[in-house]
């Protein structure tokens, strides 16, 4: 589901946790800029058992949009937790008039590339040493919606 503020206001320490456990700290950094309308995200979750299974951050601007994150708690990956946040993105970029998405993911993160992969992303650039600690490449991924 797509969180309006009051969700979002309540779910922020779920999501923080399972982001920041994703991806070292910036998650919670993210929804505090959302929450203090310092940028304009749209964060999707799946919830189950009425608790946080994963969440999704995406950025519009006309167009285009970039996912910012995507996390599923670690206990419940491959159970189709991403497939069902990818879906709800599909069906939201399809109503707001997106065509064009895309995003970065560590060069060396496989589960992400074949999940991205399977959703019909390509791989089409890469930035070298774009990540910090450690220190990585990012790869370019991105597809066109019809
Ligand atoms: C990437 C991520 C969001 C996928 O979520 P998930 O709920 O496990 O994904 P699903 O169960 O819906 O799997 C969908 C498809 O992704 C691919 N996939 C997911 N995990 C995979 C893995 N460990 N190895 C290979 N392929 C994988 C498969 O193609 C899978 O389809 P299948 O089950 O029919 O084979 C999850 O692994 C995650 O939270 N990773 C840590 C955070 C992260 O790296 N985010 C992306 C950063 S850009």
């Amino acid at each position: 589901m797509l969180l309006d503020f009051s969700l979002l206001s309540e779910l922020r320490f779920e999501i923080s946790r399972i982001g920041d456990a994703a991806f070292h700290g910036n998650t919670s950094l993210f929804i505090e800029d959302i929450i203090n309308k310092r940028v304009q995200h749209e964060v999707f979750a799946v919830l189950r058992k009425e608790k946080l299974a994963g969440f999704l951050i995406l950025s519009a601007v006309l167009d285009e949009a970039e996912i910012l994150e995507v996390a599923v708690s670690e206990s419940q990956r491959r159970n189709g937790i991403g497939s069902e946040l990818m879906d709800e993105v599909f069906v939201w970029c399809a109503e707001n008039g997106i065509s064009h998405i895309f995003l970065e993911v560590r060069e060396s993160n496989f589960p992400a590339r074949a999940y991205y992969k399977k959703y019909g992303f390509v791989e089409n650039g890469l930035r070298k040493n774009y990540y910090r600690d450690p220190v990585e490449n990012a790869v370019l991924m991105s597809k066109e919606l019809s």
